[in-house]
């Protein structure tokens, strides 16, 4: 037994006594949940308001070829509506934002419920200016400031969906998804700071256009003023057009299951894919667990620190918090600027209560020293969070000790964009914690252990396995966007009648879970989803790039970082000067986030004799892992894995 698995830590007293669940309630509310979801989930769906009441709840089938999943479906509801107009009444003057720039010295803004709803109106009447309308998709491409979360409300408000694309990503990322989703228009700004630096989302919006239909719009929000290019009937200026419209829009009444968004995802294999989410199951989903596993009470302020452009962002800076009528905080800048104490400092000027950030960053900032936390007063903490990948037991002490000084509970949460929210997460008032367990489920998931070759459920409490869900929580996504089947073979084929994950994972003899990680070619690289397949075929692309073989390697910040092996065309020689190209060239194919870490010549890659490249030697020799190569017998040619080893990038 590992020794954090002995190391349980408690809430303190104090906490417990003022949280929603104690220990004795997560047992009783779980039960009930999975005993009978109808009525627990009938019960939770009274935390929205609905223009129809739901008489059904509960409508999934998880058998291949009939997967079909509905929650609340004869409901009718608005979600723009449940997460500001429902508000008006008691809260119009609370903060609803608080919008902390890049540069510290420019003021931070506080908008109010009030303020939402009339931003949120007039940007949603300049979508209907432009004719977009129920069902239509628009593609949101934008730094992290209050006109992102406006330009989703507005899309609610009027039953259009979403589809956020990261503003990292390149213009041909961004044009594959706006013409997958088929959008109208997209919403973007002039250009986004992020650590005193700019990214050129207009002009980059302007590439990615090139390559879509010529209908397609465009909504500029000017928020530095930097010099752009300009359409004239193509191109249109939001914030001067918001002061036009009329400064009321009706939410339109939608079906529980109507899209809310799409947000597209990396899987092992092809292109993105678009998942879809709903706006009852998904909302009610994202509200309870925002309430419960941060906490939340009235007049705290939640942060965080996730970019809109993931499903973090959207389920737990906008959806969850706004919806229990919160202040959620967003944040445009970085950790590290101007320097490595800024989420501190940000933490100690707005009072923040609840902290949530991804492990990489706390990686890189412990490695920057405790001084950067010391110097602010983070006395307003009561409760810290992670999300994304596995957290190193040295990185949690650090969050613990330093950080929340030893009184914050820490939460571990598990899910994925494709569950809308936490799946498996501890409580803090119920759930004592152990560093790099994400505990127990949620209430209504249902966690099982497969044996990952017979797909034969372990019994065992203490086991290891793949981890599959049995039974569907409201906040599932439905399908993936124009294609039903892919969403049935991706999660329903490999082990039929369960939600299949894709992470390893291993329970303790307490009942506790332990994600060990992806088991398929996913990369998780400081937190970001990233396809293998991806990666090959942006380098693939290249000219010089005969082949490619993408894999993950233990990386001390990232987590992942990312190892290319490429096989040169005929004619072309290794060098330092095609190894950067290669790099750059990634960078505007996908994205910065996709750059390889490590690029290695391979004259040959690992192949069986029906030419299938054998991955798992790939990531033996990746990992510096040689004694476990295992079989390489069903190799055409064997030779070339001591070419690999004997040439292996950062050897040591
Ligand atoms: C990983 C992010 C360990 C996991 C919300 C999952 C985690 C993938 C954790 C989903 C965690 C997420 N501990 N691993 N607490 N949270 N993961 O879709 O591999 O960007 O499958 O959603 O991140 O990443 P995604």
């Amino acid at each position: 037994m590992l020794d954090t698995e002995k190391s349980s830590h408690p809430a303190p007293d104090s906490f417990v006594a003022k949280a929603h669940v104690d220990a004795a309630r997560y047992e009783q509310m779980y039960q009930a949940s999975v005993d009978d979801p109808d009525a627990f989930w009938a019960k939770e769906g009274k935390r929205l308001d609905w223009i129809e009441p739901f008489t059904k709840v509960k409508n999934a089938n998880f058998t291949l070829g009939e997967v079909s999943i509905k929650w609340f479906e004869d409901g009718v509801l608005n979600v723009a509506a449940n997460c500001i107009d429902r508000h008006l009444a008691t809260r119009a003057d609370q903060t609803a934002i608080i919008w902390e720039p890049d540069e510290p010295t420019d003021p931070a803004l506080h908008i109010t419920y009030r303020e939402l709803h009339e931003n949120v109106c007039r940007f949603a009447n300049v979508l209907l200016s432009q004719g977009v309308m129920r069902g239509d998709r628009v593609v949101i491409y934008m730094p992290m400031i209050p006109e992102a979360a406006y330009a989703m409300l507005a899309c609610a408000r009027i039953g259009a969906i979403h589809s956020i694309v990261f503003a990292g990503f390149s213009p041909d990322a961004l044009a594959n998804r706006i013409n997958d989703c088929g959008a109208k228009l997209v919403v973007t700004a002039d250009t986004a700071p992020r650590g005193g630096k700019r990214t050129a989302l207009k002009s980059n919006t302007d590439a990615a256009l090139l390559h879509c239909s010529d209908k397609v719009r465009c909504l500029v929000v000017k928020h530095t003023g930097d010099q752009i290019s300009w359409i004239d009937g193509r191109d249109v200026d939001v914030k001067a057009m918001m002061k036009t419209v009329a400064p009321d829009c009706p939410p339109r009444p939608m079906g529980a299951e109507d899209p809310l968004f799409i947000l597209y995802t990396s899987g092992s294999t092809g292109k993105p894919k678009g998942v879809v989410h709903s706006s009852g199951g998904y909302l009610a989903y994202a509200a309870m667990t925002h309430q419960l596993t941060f906490d939340y009470h009235d007049g705290d302020v939640f942060w965080c620190s996730a970019d809109v452009g993931w499903v973090t962002g959207h389920s737990y800076i906008v959806y969850g918090p706004l919806a229990n009528g919160a202040t959620t905080l967003m944040f445009e800048g970085v950790p590290t600027y101007p320097d490595a104490g800024r989420f501190w400092e940000v933490c100690a000027k707005h009072g923040v209560n609840q902290f949530y950030t991804a492990p990489t960053a706390i990686r890189a900032l412990m490695g920057q020293g405790s001084e950067w936390v010391e110097k602010h007063d983070l006395s307003s903490l009561r409760l810290l969070g992670t999300v994304g990948e596995p957290i190193n037991p040295e990185a949690w002490e650090w969050y613990n000790e330093t950080v929340g000084k030893g009184r914050c509970p820490i939460v571990d949460t598990w899910w994925q964009t494709e569950t809308g929210g936490h799946m498996i997460t501890p409580l803090p008032g119920a759930i004592p914690t152990k560093p790099g367990s994400a505990t127990k489920p949620f209430f209504g998931v249902q966690p099982v252990l497969l044996e990952p070759n017979t797909g034969e459920v372990i019994d065992d409490t203490a086991a290891e396995g793949v981890l599959a869900i049995a039974d569907s929580w409201p906040g599932q996504m439905r399908t993936v966007w124009g294609d039903h089947a892919r969403f049935e073979e991706t999660y329903f084929q490999q082990y039929p009648g369960y939600y299949f994950s894709g992470d390893g994972c291993r329970r303790d003899a307490d009942g506790y879970y332990w994600i060990t990680g992806r088991v398929d070619d996913v990369l998780n690289v400081s937190g970001h989803r990233m396809g293998t397949a991806e990666v090959e075929s942006a380098l693939v692309a290249h000219k010089a790039v005969a082949e490619a073989a993408v894999v993950g390697y233990p990386h001390d910040v990232k987590g992942q970082g990312i190892y290319a092996y490429v096989t040169l065309m005929n004619n072309e020689t290794p060098s330092d000067e095609l190894r950067k190209d290669l790099e750059t060239w990634v960078r505007t194919e996908i994205g910065p986030i996709a750059k390889p870490d490590l690029i290695q010549w391979a004259p040959g890659l690992p192949k069986t004799r029906s030419g299938k490249i054998m991955r798992r030697i790939l990531r033996k020799i990746a990992e510096n892992d040689y004694g476990a190569l295992g079989d390489t017998s069903t190799l055409a040619d064997p030779s070339v894995v001591d070419d690999l080893i004997e040439n292996r990038m950062n050897k040591g």
